[in-house]
């Protein structure tokens, strides 16, 4: 059997995340979210002290990686950590610098799942499986402020909504791998759906492609 490999790409809390990581337990596959890599790139150099508009800085914290400790999981699922991600994530020499380590996962023999923005664009053009998974910016909102609130990171619900907004529009806008659903994507729009129905319909989309 050839190895299944599935990209799934989209927005913040749009689902993509949960319904990446369900699919990889469904079909035992191995699991990256890719964003945890931006997130501790931009981590990294907070930490160093470095700027995140200086582009040397983040490539330098990039090739710097260590993926075995990304294990840090609060610091890398806090908002600052994601707005920390998005501007760093704009680097070509970034992208460049994390564009291995993503290829040589997608390449295990059984296959892979990988969650990220430009999965099925870039990272793994050749998946069998792609989804583009996607909701409303104020149904993002209200999941990602629920999240956050529930851990206790209190945060106004419009700050939130702005957050996202502006980092749909980054992420999206930048040249260098924008965020934009393959032209072989599946989409899935989960406004309506709970993450039950959002799982049904991703295990079809990949039930249908391989
Ligand atoms: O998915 P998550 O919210 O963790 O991603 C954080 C940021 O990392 C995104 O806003 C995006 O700018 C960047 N990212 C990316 N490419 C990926 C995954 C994440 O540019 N494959």
């Amino acid at each position: 059997t050839r190895s299944l490999v599935i990209a799934v790409d989209g927005p913040a809390a749009s689902g993509k995340g949960t319904i990446a990581s369900r699919l990889a337990a469904h079909y035992g596959l191995p699991f990256l979210d890719t964003g945890l890599l931006y997130r501790a790139v931009g981590l990294g150099v907070i930490s160093g002290g470095g700027d995140l508009g200086d582009a040397a800085a983040a490539e330098a914290a990039a090739r710097a990686l260590a993926p075995d400790r990304l294990s840090d999981a609060d610091a890398l699922t806090s908002g600052d950590a994601g707005e920390a991600a998005s501007r760093v994530a704009g680097y070509p020499g970034v992208r460049a610098a994390l564009l291995d380590l993503q290829q040589a996962f997608a390449r295990q023999p059984a296959g892979a799942v990988l969650d990220g923005r430009d999965i099925g664009t870039v990272i793994a053009p050749d998946a069998v499986a792609k989804l583009f998974v996607t909701a409303t910016p104020e149904v993002r909102a209200r999941r990602r402020w629920r999240q956050l609130n529930e851990r206790g990171d209190l945060i106004a619900y419009e700050a939130m909504l702005a957050d996202i907004l502006r980092r749909d529009e980054r992420d999206a806008g930048r040249g260098a791998a924008p965020m934009v659903q393959a032209p072989d994507a599946v989409l899935l729009d989960t406004t309506e759906m709970d993450i039950e129905a959002a799982f049904d319909a991703a295990r079809r989309i990949v039930e249908a492609a391989r």
